[in-house]
């Protein structure tokens, strides 16, 4: 009788640890791909715009919709990073030219953009640097 009861407590523990650690792999598969950061969205005009649609053609795959990064997949480009002063536009020119030896982020290389013109980075740097300001990075 008492075995049966220690037999019975240890299956149960055991079913519990299943679904305990089933559901923390669900969470951490919800995780994959989210937003890294909230982005405040300004008005966009002009060039800006245009590069939003540039932006979600080129990078937003990656980068995230609004640049607000995708775990497991890559940064927010709206991150003090990012900032001006630490990642200069030649800095995106550069990245999208030749790309990216991971050094930042667990995420892996990025690699060259294929097929953008310069007249499309420019649109981008400037959507990125307009979305950055509205988010107080400056
Ligand atoms: C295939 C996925 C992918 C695409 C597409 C992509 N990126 Fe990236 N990018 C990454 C990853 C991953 C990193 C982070 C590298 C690291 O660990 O620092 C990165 C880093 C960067 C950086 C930082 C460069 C540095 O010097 O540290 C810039 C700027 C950037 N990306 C801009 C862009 C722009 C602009 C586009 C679109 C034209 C783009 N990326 C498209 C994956 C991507």
């Amino acid at each position: 009788m008492r075995n049966i009861i220690v037999v019975s407590v240890v299956i149960g523990l055991a079913v519990a640890a299943y679904f305990w650690s089933s559901s923390e792999k669900g969470a951490q598969m919800e995780a994959a791909g989210a937003a890294m950061v909230d982005v405040l969205v300004p008005e966009l005009e002009g060039l800006a715009r245009e590069g939003r649609g540039a932006y979600e053609t080129f990078c937003a795959a990656c980068h995230g919709i609004n640049a607000a990064g995708q775990l497991g997949v890559a940064p927010p480009l709206i991150h003090k990073i990012y900032e001006p002063s630490h990642h200069g536009d030649m800095a995106f020119v550069l990245a999208a030219r030749r790309g990216v030896q991971s050094h930042h982020w667990p995420f892996g290389d990025m690699p060259p953009v294929a097929d953008i013109s310069d007249e499309e980075l420019g649109q981008i740097i400037t959507y990125v640097r307009t979305v950055q300001r509205a988010n107080g990075i400056n």
